[in-house]
């Protein structure tokens, strides 16, 4: 069965559609499997690619989308490859009567690869950053058209900006969440805490924050903040931070700082992984029934993130072993959780914990401070 070529009218409703979608998109991988899907749909092929440049490695790839998982190739080779170094899209009628065909892949998943259509696009610098490749013309005409190369054409420059502002989107966030990682493991190596306290109460919060209602992307930006709470200790001196025994008032004073101290360090950032970082490290402290510090914030002025991490860290910290304090049997940190239920920590958060004590205990296990390996 062939299918009938469009009209301009049906074209539109393709470029509106698919431009639309690709404008509100922020995840790299969907606005990949859109503009493949309006390449697809504009010039009736059986399959679309987009293909992209890292330039690390000197690989081209793309991610999944009809039927094919990611794909790697070097750089240069392949109709793709000639067609980004030269920078003149590539129209094929039979991929098998060319040398430039690399007929592996066809082997491998037994698909037939007959005819192809590339178009390299460009950034906003005009740089080449990728480019589309269509395979296997679905009309009677059976081979791509001068037509389909203005089509995928205009596709690229409708979807290439919104494409590069998506990447830097990603790298932005992929390079904060790299910082606050980092950042992370200088609080921790400050403190006698060990390197999987903070994972811990990162994956706690998760949990937790999963549990609540939170949506994924809340939670995952929780997560990805919450090894942060502690990062104002590094501020405080040694002498008090790695204290044997019990502190005096005075050194119970200059800890307390930590909470102002992380928050000044990272607040002010329009950037949301810091702004969520900012909120958790001066608010962990905070109580629900506003006895906490620095602020004495109650109940539901304490940040849902604050009051989350809190009942994280406090598990985890009762759980651990401190220069302070030997570790807590099980028995013990559940009563002293119903206790402080609507005291130190939101009622609601206390369910949510031992609702899903099973999966933080599991957490627990695996993530254990002798293990400093274990991811
Ligand atoms: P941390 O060790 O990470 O403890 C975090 C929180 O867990 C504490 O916040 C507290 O709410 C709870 N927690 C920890 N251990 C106990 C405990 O034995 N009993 C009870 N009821 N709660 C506990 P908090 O109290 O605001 O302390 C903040 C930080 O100050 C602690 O972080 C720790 O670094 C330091 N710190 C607190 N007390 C002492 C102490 O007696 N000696 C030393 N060297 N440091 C202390
Ligand atoms: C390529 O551009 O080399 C991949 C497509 C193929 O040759 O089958
Ligand atoms: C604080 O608790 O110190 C301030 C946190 C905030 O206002 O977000
Ligand atoms: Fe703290
Ligand atoms: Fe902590």
């Amino acid at each position: 069965m062939y299918k009938k070529e469009l009209n301009s009218d049906d074209l539109l409703k393709i470029i509106f559609h698919y431009t639309a979608k690709i404008a509100s998109e922020r995840q790299l991988n969907a606005v990949l499997v859109h503009m493949a899907d309006m390449g697809r749909e504009l010039i009736l092929s059986d399959r679309c690619t987009v293909w992209l440049i890292d330039e690390e490695s000197k690989q081209l790839y793309t991610t999944v989308a009809h039927g094919v998982d990611e794909i790697r190739v070097p750089y240069g080779t392949g109709f793709v490859g000639s067609s980004i170094v030269s920078g003149e899209p590539i129209i094929i009628e039979d991929a098998y009567s060319d040398p430039r065909h690399n007929s592996e892949n066809d082997r491998k998943t037994g698909y037939r690869t007959k005819s192809i259509i590339t178009v390299p696009f460009r950034n906003n610098d005009g740089n080449i950053i990728g480019a589309y490749q269509a395979i296997n013309k679905l009309t009677e005409v059976d081979h791509f058209t001068p037509r389909d190369l203005e089509l995928l054409s205009l596709a690229a420059s409708y979807a290439g900006k919104s494409l590069e502002s998506v990447m830097l989107h990603q790298e932005i966030f992929d390079t904060q969440r790299e910082i606050i990682a980092k950042m992370g493991e200088v609080g921790e190596i400050r403190s006698k805490e060990t390197a999987n306290h903070v994972k811990r109460v990162a994956e706690y919060s998760y949990v937790l924050a999963i549990a609540l209602g939170l949506s994924p992307t809340e939670a995952e930006l929780l997560r990805t903040a919450s090894p942060m709470h502690d990062i104002g200790k590094v501020a405080i001196p040694d002498a008090i931070l790695n204290k044997p025994g019990k502190l005096t008032p005075e050194e119970f004073e200059t800890i307390k700082s930590h909470t102002d101290i992380g928050y000044r360090l990272l607040h002010g950032s329009r950037r949301e992984l810091l702004r969520a970082a900012a909120i958790v490290a001066g608010q962990h402290h905070e109580k629900w029934d506003g006895s906490g510090y620095p602020d004495g914030r109650q109940g539901e002025d304490i940040h849902i993130f604050g009051r989350i991490t809190a009942v994280a860290d406090v598990f985890d910290a009762l759980s651990a072993e401190r220069v302070y304090k030997k570790p807590w049997p099980m028995d013990r940190i559940e009563s002293f959780f119903r206790e402080e239920r609507g005291r130190h920590f939101d009622p609601r958060i206390v369910d949510a914990f031992f609702a899903h004590l099973p999966q933080l205990l599991a957490i627990r296990e695996r993530l254990t401070d002798d293990e400093e390996s274990a991811e």
